[in-house]
């Protein structure tokens, strides 16, 4: 049997941090000889927000660099921007017109959003979980490595595919394959620097709430001095009291390759002075091998044109397939 497929992606907006990296890019590396990997550039969620179209190509190439920054590898990933392959929007089209409105209005995302940009909410934003839908449903991926956030986004994906082969499919030869979300425990909820009771965000309107990949040693430093602490001594992870602490404990945790026992008991009797300069330190020395690298990534961008290129051929070739069989499913006169 070949190996189970991946699919995943991140939107090019703002800067990647280390929730995007610790939820979702670093289990892409991690796990990627065991699967056959198709991993995306999300372009065309990024404009269901206000964006600047002065940024969103150099964003687009910032984020395809970092992923093969962060490791990934051609070998065993195809790495592509959403924009080039039009099946993803035209499938999204086609699921619309399946999917009831009342499970888009449902999401706990759109709902928060929707909050955020007051009269100004698009259609798009409401339609965003059916794009994210047809992008996975396309490659009819295995598993979707994800942080907690996407969780309800893929609830609702298995839902619109089995709602298709219900309506559409004969009952032993689904058209569109079911996808397994794939949320690691450690890392699958990133919390702000700020405040340990909310998500690090590419959104969050103060850039000391989270860390970047690309920031420099002397930012990070910076925003680990700054960030929210309290005043016991003693660092203890899962204290419901003290959501800083678990957060930082883990980003350490994560960082150092150590496991939870080991960072317990190595943290235990510390202050914060002592443990924020080890934060500060380990967190520099993980970080930077991905920026020389992705610093030698862009001084060629005729490299990157072409890892792009090579993805969009071979993620059209299965993109298109799976909506030329939906289509064959809706019915539709298909051109010869
Ligand atoms: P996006 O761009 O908001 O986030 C990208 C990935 O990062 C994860 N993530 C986090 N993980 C842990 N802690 C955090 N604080 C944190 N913040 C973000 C997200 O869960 C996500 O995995 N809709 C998606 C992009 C997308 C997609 C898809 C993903 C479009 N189509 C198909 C999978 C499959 C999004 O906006 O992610």
């Amino acid at each position: 049997m070949g190996k189970q497929r991946v699919l995943s992606g991140v939107q090019p907006t703002g800067n990647l941090h280390l929730g995007n990296y610790f939820g979702a890019i670093g289990n892409w590396v991690k796990g990627q000889s065991e699967y056959e990997n198709y991993l995306f550039v999300a372009d065309l969620h990024a404009i269901t927000a206000p964006h600047d179209p002065t940024k969103l190509a150099s964003d687009t190439y910032t984020l395809a660099a970092l992923y093969l920054a962060c490791g990934l590898d051609l070998q065993h990933s195809t790495i592509f921007v959403q924009s080039h392959v039009s099946a993803h929007s035209e499938l999204t089209w086609l699921l619309n017109c399946i999917t009831p409105l009342n499970w888009l209005e449902d999401m706990i995302q759109f709902k928060e959003k929707a909050v955020k940009q007051g009269e100004n909410v698009s259609v798009g934003l409401l339609d965003y979980p059916v794009l994210m839908t047809s992008d996975i449903l396309l490659y009819q991926a295995d598993k979707v490595p994800v942080g907690e956030d996407q969780k309800q986004h893929l609830e609702l994906t298995r839902d619109i595919a089995a709602r298709f082969n219900h309506l559409f499919a004969k009952p032993d030869q689904p058209v569109l394959k079911l996808p397994d979300p794939l949320i690691r425990k450690e890392g699958a909820r990133v919390m702000s620097l700020a405040d340990g009771t909310r998500k690090m965000s590419k959104s969050d309107p103060s850039d000391l709430s989270r860390i970047n990949l690309l920031d420099s040693p002397e930012q990070i430093q910076y925003k680990i001095k700054r960030c929210k602490t309290d005043p016991i001594r003693g660092l203890t992870f899962d204290d419901p009291e003290r959501p800083e602490c678990n957060n930082l404990l883990t980003l350490y945790m994560l960082f150092a390759g150590k496991s939870k026992e080991e960072v317990a008991a190595e943290c235990q009797d510390m202050g914060w002075g002592q443990f924020k300069p080890l934060l500060m330190e380990t967190t520099i020395a993980a970080l930077q091998p991905i920026q020389e690298k992705y610093q030698a990534i862009t001084e060629d961008k005729g490299y990157l044109d072409s890892v792009l290129r090579d993805g969009r051929e071979k993620a059209q070739a299965i993109a298109n397939q799976t909506l030329a069989d939906v289509k064959a499913a809706l019915g539709y006169y298909l051109p010869v």
